[in-house]
């Protein structure tokens, strides 16, 4: 069956909208093929890459283990999971963040008063 004028009109938008440069957003799954767990260093991972406004992250994880929470700076750096920004966590072990605010943010995870956080379960996301 041949595709109708409108039809083909619908595909074509779609298309150039998809590959128009700087308005696609990326998705990231955190960790990669390791996801969130327990000895990666996300600070290795994040490096070299670019995040942008508009851009997603991906938390795939044991959920009877992990969990995704946004916290200060401070509680960063301390592991402290006490008084989070914004809990992401969802209960099914995947979570989607959107970065939708230009500012750095910093993803801990709070299981056990912080124990997989200060075992490396963090990282922090600079959004431009
Ligand atoms: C993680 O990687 C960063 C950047 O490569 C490095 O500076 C840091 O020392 C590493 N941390 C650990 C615990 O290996
Ligand atoms: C985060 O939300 C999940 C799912 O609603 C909940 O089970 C968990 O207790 C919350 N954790 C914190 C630290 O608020
Ligand atoms: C960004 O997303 C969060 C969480 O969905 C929402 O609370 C906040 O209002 C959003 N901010 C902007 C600037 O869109």
């Amino acid at each position: 069956m041949a595709l109708g004028w409108p039809t083909m009109a619908v595909v074509l938008t779609c298309a150039v909208a998809v590959m128009l440069p700087g308005v696609s957003s990326t998705r990231y799954i955190v960790g990669a093929n390791m996801g969130w767990t327990s000895n990666v260093n996300y600070t290795a991972w994040a490096r070299a890459k670019h995040f942008y406004r508009g851009d997603w992250l991906y938390f795939v994880y044991d959920r009877n283990r992990m969990n995704v929470l946004e916290v200060k700076k401070r509680d960063y750096k301390s592991c402290n999971s006490e008084h989070p920004l914004h809990n992401w966590t969802n209960g099914y072990g995947r979570d989607v963040v959107p970065l939708n605010v230009t500012k750095t943010y910093y993803f801990i995870s709070g299981r056990t008063k912080g124990l997989f956080c200060r075992r490396g379960t963090k990282v922090a996301i600079p959004v431009k």
